[in-house]
């Protein structure tokens, strides 16, 4: 959602700068665009709605530089318009300045301070920039000083990067809550929303904390706090090789994502055991062991594997667990217990919505693990502890390899949980040879993606409603299985629980209408079979995907059998290829559809 990247001290400014946007395409956007300036005193800015190939169209041989920043906007204040689209820059075309995040004080302050200035575009951050050049022009403040100034009014979520055309070698930096990084290069330095987006220039970066100024130069970088205090901090290196961000022979990013899970199930089995033994923190196995409830919060495909979770921890380390709507809990916070410990799954590491629940969890002292598949991510950074989900880079919009690898995770510390805390179970629970188990019975699935071509076509093919069902855990998964459907072939998709439907949803099913039915919780199992007479007692047209275990005559999907508390794992992945042929059956941008941002850092 909104992509940053800034180039200073560089001849190559424009390419990198429009190669770091194509690598942040995967963020969700509407609108893209830069700014250069070069030593000659010529300067280029140059706008466009939609693809970055189509700004790459618009931008001529001329546009050289040694310094500039570039943006890729997701519409909030304002219609995707090359208007909209930023850099936005102040009316005396002095100041340029990109944006990801949202200002909520940005009418007020363009009412108070900037009746007469001409505006162009509808957006909060035109406010930003104008705010900056009423107070260099209207007050004679030097850049610096008229930035800082400008951030001490604004509220809201903010990465900033504005230029001065009158010091073209420097970029000022801010932010508060939008993630932002510096990279740092050889004789040059950048800043970027996301470390993937500058992986061919450097692998060397550093944070940049809320509430601080950043000018970035091209053999200098100064951190100081909005009041002027300097701040050292480190770098670290970003381990990843610009090939792991390649789609390698694949069409798109999807199925390759979808093709990686079992490699993700070993490297977490090889990487969380040694020998028989689970390797976690020992700190934050004991402070979350002594729980008396676990909160674990998340948005979307994560909140749908926290409710796979809720069932593991509480069967493996016998802890109760609440499972909350990161976007709901922060501002409506029940009740909580005595000893609460938070988890927040978050495959980004950067979703405003978990990140203000965190924010008001260290306000009031609780202890919180993330876990991500972003390490160093802003999420990771403010949590006590973190657990890495270690899918490698998930690029395309709907998430598949983080989802069951956070379910893994999730179990990894479950099981780690029973064994400090000596929990006797009903039976023996080998998560290792499960994880195994796992990766093979994904690998037959994912052998199989003609089968699950045809599915889609011979059920979804010119169809607006689609329902997935299940009792226990299978309910879980069908909210999973119907957001992956939703998202990405925009069919109209729900996931319920199978003994619900009779309270309501089924007089929506009628001749024809596609009905998932998954039978894997034994528990469940007969009555779910029972709602599937009624679904087709009424003409749905429904497909039977069952475990080995419960499989009957008929069932149109036999998925090999792993442990039910894990199940997701496995019996996901059909409907993970279902959403992907039925999307490109539609002729849909399966990596970035319509209106979805990866990264999600508004709230
Ligand atoms: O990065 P996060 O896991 O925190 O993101 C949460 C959701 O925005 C994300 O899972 C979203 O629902 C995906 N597009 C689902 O495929």
């Amino acid at each position: 959602m909104c992509g940053i990247v800034g180039v200073v001290g560089n001849d190559n400014t424009t390419k990198i700068l429009l190669n770091g946007l194509e690598k942040l395409e995967y963020r969700g956007y509407d609108s893209a665009g830069i700014y250069v300036n070069n030593e000659k005193g010529k300067d280029f800015l140059v706008k466009e709605v939609g693809k970055i190939s189509q700004l790459e169209k618009e931008v001529g041989p001329e546009v050289q530089g040694e310094m500039g920043i570039g943006h890729t906007r997701w519409a909030t204040h304002g219609q995707p318009t090359v208007e909209n689209a930023h850099p936005h820059y102040s009316q005396d075309n002095r100041f340029y300045l990109v944006h990801n995040g949202v200002l909520t004080n940005y009418a007020e302050l363009k009412e108070k301070y900037l009746s007469d200035f001409k505006f162009v575009s509808q957006t909060d951050t035109e406010v930003a920039v104008q705010l900056v050049d009423y107070f260099a022009t209207k007050e004679n403040m030097d850049a610096e000083a008229a930035f800082r100034k400008a951030l001490s009014l604004l509220e809201g979520s903010y990465a900033f990067a504005m230029v001065d055309k009158e010091q073209p070698d420097r970029i000022f930096v801010a932010k508060n809550k939008s993630p932002l990084l510096i990279g740092l290069g050889d004789g040059f330095n950048v800043i970027c929303s996301d470390a993937m987006a500058m992986l061919e220039s450097t692998h060397k970066f550093v944070e940049i904390h809320d509430g601080e100024v950043v000018i970035l130069k091209k053999d200098n970088v100064s951190i100081t706090t909005l009041d002027g205090k300097a701040v050292q901090r480190d770098p670290y290196t970003v381990n990843l090789d610009a090939s792991d961000i390649s789609k390698g022979t694949y069409a798109n990013y999807m199925l390759k994502e979808i093709d990686e899970q079992p490699a993700t199930m070993r490297k977490i089995s090889s990487h969380y055991f040694d020998g028989k033994d689970i390797k976690v923190d020992q700190k934050m196995l004991k402070d979350v062991s002594e729980a008396d409830r676990l909160y674990i919060v998340a948005a979307g495909t994560s909140y749908n594997a926290a409710l796979v979770g809720k069932d593991i921890f509480e069967n493996l380390a016998d802890v109760p667990v609440d499972v909350e709507l990161a976007s709901e809990f922060g501002y409506h916070m029940p009740k909580l217990s005595q000893k609460p410990f938070f988890i927040f799954l978050s495959q980004s590491g950067e979703t405003a919505d978990s990140r203000q629940v965190l924010v008001r969890v260290n306000e009031l002292g609780y202890h919180s693990l993330t876990m991500t598949n972003v390490p160093n991510s802003t999420l990771s950074r403010e949590a006590t502890y973190t657990m890495e989900l270690l899918a490698g880079p998930e690029i395309a919009v709907a998430s598949t390899k983080a989802y069951t690898a956070n379910i893994a995770v999730e179990a990894v510390l479950a099981k780690a949980m029973g064994e400090y805390k000596g929990v006797q179970l009903a039976k023996d629970f080998d998560l290792q040879g499960q994880l195994s188990l796992a990766a093979n019975a994904i690998q037959t699935i994912v052998d199989e993606k003609d089968r699950f071509e045809k599915i889609a076509h011979d059920y979804l093919a010119g169809k607006k409603d689609a329902f997935y069902i299940g009792r226990g855990i299978d309910y879980a998964l069908s909210l999973e299985a119907s957001l992956k459907l939703k998202e990405i072939s925009y069919i109209h998709a729900e996931g319920f629980a199978a003994g619900e439907l009779k309270h309501g949803t089924i007089s929506l099913i009628e001749k024809g209408v596609p009905v998932f039915a998954y039978v894997n919780d034994g528990i469940g199992a007969a009555h779910t079979r029972g709602n599937i007479q009624e679904v087709e007692a009424r003409g749905g047209h429904v497909l039977v995907i069952s475990s080995k275990k419960y499989a009957q005559e008929g069932d149109q999907v036999v998925l090999p059998s792993i442990d039910e508390m894990i199940s997701p794992i496995v019996s996901v992945v059909p409907a993970q290829l279902i959403a992907y042929y039925a999307a490109l059956e539609r002729g849909n941008d399966v990596d970035k559809p319509r209106n979805l941002a990866k990264s999600v850092t508004v709230e």
